[in-house]
């Protein structure tokens, strides 16, 4: 599929020649911030098979291309995480039906990953909403700094969780301070979701793993790589994107088990470097009804090809842990990768997916977020799915289409109440349980 938008396509030989650089390296050093400067690529097409095959039927895509795309992204970018442990276990340490002055139920669980005393354990923290009259849908996303920062709950349990202390560059287990509560309510919205009908549920990221080159020691990931026996990990073992991933399949597992929430309705939904994993969440995971990338930028759903912004080997080298050591192979040579976000996107069809940008947050590449979900659509197509409904970038402050969703707000990189009003729209529009009487 070569591309010919008007709006990317620009002098790239020239450009070549005049910075003097091989174009063997696929993208030039440094950070592009210039449109016309972006380069000209070829996207993987979403509808041939590796061997050349066309896709043309609905069964063809989920008996072979899917599995296919699941298995390159696993090779090459997220690495191949562990199946649901077997010993799975959910504890309700709390529950509080008169949360929020009322307005919702708070349940807090842990989550066991093993039998063993020693075994990786999440806290689940999750939200209903009083009103309920039966099972409701809900959001489910991994949380930066503590459950305990998403509401001004003083009700939530501060659990001791690995903090990492950038003075003496190690992490520490620790119970974060009193003062620390609240400090994410912007990105969550807690109250406007309870009060459209919706269900939160959320998870710490340091619990899943703490996020630095060896935070990997202290989570999941060094807890199964020590249980099979090993101490190194394979060059398509999971990063810590794909272990948060796996994460929010284990929350789901929990949520299958709650009679307050319809399993069936369950939106992934995160921002950055979450959006990342809750992309991948949704790709991998088909239980989950639908997915929400909020600027998740490089590596989730910017395409990757584009020279704008972050890049490939500029991730791989600040954050050697997020995906798996294969990925690093493309740092020079992004070209070569055999995938790219809108196959991430398009691995969510037929289920409703919302990429959302924020217009100064020009790190993630806005526009590359776009062309993502743009060029997934031909999937979401194939299942009869109509595409975002526009063949432009759209103007900030427009969010645009219907299954296949998205908007580019004004302001920097963040979750905002603008954009969680899109989101309860979205879910409104596209999950069909009702929700209250
Ligand atoms: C950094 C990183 C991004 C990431 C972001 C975040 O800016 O380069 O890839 O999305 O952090 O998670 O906030």
């Amino acid at each position: 599929m070569k591309h010919n938008f008007s709006h990317a396509v620009v002098l790239w030989v020239a450009f070549f020649a005049l910075a003097g650089r091989s174009v063997s390296s696929g993208q030039p050093a440094g950070f592009n911030y210039d449109e016309a400067k972006v380069g000209t690529y070829s996207l993987p097409d979403p509808l041939t098979l590796v061997d050349g095959t066309k896709v043309t039927e609905v069964e063809t895509w989920k008996s072979k291309r899917r599995p296919e795309l699941v298995r390159l992204f696993e090779t090459h970018m997220h690495g191949r995480s562990p199946a649901r442990p077997a010993e799975l276990k959910f504890v309700v340490t709390s529950t509080d039906k008169n949360a929020l002055g009322g307005k919702a139920t708070r349940k807090e669980i842990t989550v066991r990953f093993g039998a063993g005393p020693d075994a990786a354990e999440m806290h689940l923290l999750l939200y209903v909403p009083n009103t309920a009259r039966g099972p409701v849908p809900a959001f489910v996303g991994v949380n930066f700094e503590g459950n305990h920062t998403v509401t001004s709950d003083p009700g939530i349990t501060i659990t001791e969780q690995w903090v990492w202390n950038s003075k003496e560059k190690r992490s520490e287990r620790m119970r974060p301070a009193e003062s620390t509560r609240d400090k994410r309510v912007g990105s969550w919205a807690v109250e406007t979701l309870l009060a459209r009908g919706y269900a939160l549920a959320t998870i710490p990221r340091a619990d899943i793993e703490p996020d630095y080159a060896e935070g990997w020691r202290h989570g999941v990931r060094g807890y199964f790589l020590r249980q099979a026996g090993k101490s190194e990990f394979a060059p398509d073992d999971w990063g810590a994107v794909a272990a948060w991933a796996w994460g929010l399949s284990r929350a789901l597992d929990y949520l299958e088990t709650d009679k307050d929430i319809d399993a069936r309705q369950v939106i992934a939904m995160g921002h950055s470097r979450m959006g990342k994993a809750a992309l991948w969440a949704g790709a991998s995971d088909e239980r989950f009804a639908g997915v929400i990338s909020n600027n998740s930028g490089e590596s989730g759903a910017a395409i990757s090809r584009r020279w704008f912004g972050e890049t490939v080997e500029r991730i791989n080298t600040s954050f050697p842990h997020w995906f798996c050591a294969n990925y690093k192979r493309y740092n020079k040579d992004v070209a070569a990768l055999p995938v790219d976000a809108h196959l991430l996107v398009a691995l969510i069809a037929p289920r409703p997916v919302y990429v959302a940008s924020a217009a100064e947050d020009t790190w993630a590449d806005p526009k590359g977020e776009f062309l993502a979900a743009k060029h997934a659509e031909p999937v979401y197509r194939l299942f009869g799915k109509a595409g975002l409904g526009v063949e432009e970038w759209p103007a900030v402050d427009q969010p645009v289409g219907k299954v296949v969703s998205y908007h580019v707000r004004r302001g920097k990189h963040d979750v905002l109440a603008y954009d969680w009003e899109q989101y309860l729209n979205f879910a409104d529009r596209n999950l069909l349980i009702v929700k209250t009487p």
